[in-house]
């Protein structure tokens, strides 16, 4: 049986609750202040609720109430004030300081069973999902923890150190070939392909989160064979065509391979990200001949990389206020985005005299097979 603690000076009131409550609860009685802090820090893990009264001599329900949250015990202990007449000035200041609920005097039987019976329900409710939360942090730390170990056991292996310089070499690979596009393209048709370029590679934590995630134990082999994005290129146009001709240039050059093409230009995400994904096999040269190596390629308007930098910023934080509405916010402003890139195309080609851009309708980036 649950355990009540009724706390009234008044003997005729405590003998009333405990007649009241019996049946459904072990019902302690105290008669101040005092005694209801002693039988607390006794039974306080098993007590379910609190009734008190407010006006007591030694010390009335406000001190308890004080002493209960310097204690931290009202988080876990429901309070309900018993109480006839009481000032709208003083219930609030009940509450304010973690006050449950009022049970009011003449008291009806079936009243104050139902009170007390929701309040407890409510704070075993409370209670119980943030033990729950509580469970969850503690986990996430200690998964946290074993992805900071492994991580540094990785970076210990000479074997990944070799890998990451493969892969370091591939970025600087399709690096040079887009600036030796950008070069020629500005010399001859004095304009460029490109505004920047942003490469990284993927950091040993993200690595193994990344082959946890999938289910693939942490060996070179998987991360080789496994993940694709090790080695990444982000590539920032002006403008929506310039993504797909430069695209087509790179892909078409005779020794890289198209592994993977994902078009959120023209299958924007729901959330309105708009870019060029794809995944490529590019050989680099060392020492000991040729390799290819996986690389993963974005390519996006500048307009939509400032988008995406502050959406990115919305996915990493947790507690952010008003998140949907912020969702919401964002997809409008990549629409408004995408609707601007065009515009700006269009006055574009117009100070050119060129005609509107085929590449994005026409030669369109496919696919390639599967298998
Ligand atoms: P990841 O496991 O996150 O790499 O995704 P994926 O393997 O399904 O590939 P996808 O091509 O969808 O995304 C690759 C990368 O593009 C992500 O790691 C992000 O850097 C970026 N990206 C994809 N979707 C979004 C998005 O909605 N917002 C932002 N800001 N970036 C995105
Ligand atoms: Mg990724």
């Amino acid at each position: 049986m649950q355990r009540i603690l009724v706390v009234d000076d008044a003997e005729l009131n405590r003998n009333l609750l405990q007649h009241i409550l019996e049946d459904d609860y072990t019902v302690d009685l105290a008669e101040n202040g005092e005694q209801a802090l002693r039988i607390l820090e006794e039974n306080r893990q098993e007590t379910a609720a609190l009734l008190l009264d407010l006006r007591m001599p030694k010390m009335d329900g406000f001190a308890v109430i004080m002493q209960m949250r310097e204690k931290g015990w009202i988080q876990r202990i429901p309070v309900l004030i018993i109480s006839g007449e009481c000032a709208v000035e003083t219930e609030n200041r009940c509450f304010e300081l973690g006050v449950s609920d009022f049970i009011r005097k003449p008291f009806v039987s079936s009243t104050v069973k139902n009170r007390l019976k929701n309040t407890i329900e409510l704070f075993d409710c409370k209670n119980r999902l943030e033990m729950k939360v509580e469970e969850q942090e503690e986990t996430l730390k200690k998964q946290d923890e074993i992805i900071r170990i492994q991580a540094e056991k990785l970076k210990e292996a000479k074997s990944f150190h070799r890998l990451m310089l493969e892969y370091q070499s591939a970025i600087m690979e399709v690096e040079t070939r887009l600036k030796s596009l950008n070069a020629e393209f500005s010399q001859e048709y004095n304009r460029n392909p490109f505004e920047s370029i942003k490469s990284r590679l993927k950091t040993p934590e993200s690595i193994y989160e990344k082959l946890e995630r999938k289910g693939y134990p942490a060996t070179v082999e998987n991360i080789r064979e496994q993940l694709m994005d090790v080695a990444g290129v982000r590539v920032i146009c002006s403008f929506p065509d310039d993504i797909y001709r430069l695209a087509e240039l790179f892909t078409g050059q005779d020794d890289i391979t198209v592994l993977r093409v994902k078009d959120y230009i023209r299958n924007p995400k729901p959330n309105g990200y708009r870019s060029l994904h794809l995944i490529l096999s590019v050989p680099i040269f060392l020492s000991g001949g040729k390799k290819k190596m996986n690389v993963e390629m974005q390519f996006r308007t500048i307009a939509m990389d400032f988008w995406a930098s502050v959406e990115h910023k919305l996915k990493y934080k947790k507690d952010v206020e008003d998140a949907e509405e912020i969702v919401g916010q964002l997809k409008i402003c990549a629409d408004s985005i995408e609707t601007l890139d065009y515009r700006m195309q269009e006055i574009r080609n117009r100070i050119d005299n060129r005609d509107a851009a085929p590449a994005t309708e026409k030669n369109m980036l496919q696919e390639p097979p599967s298998g």
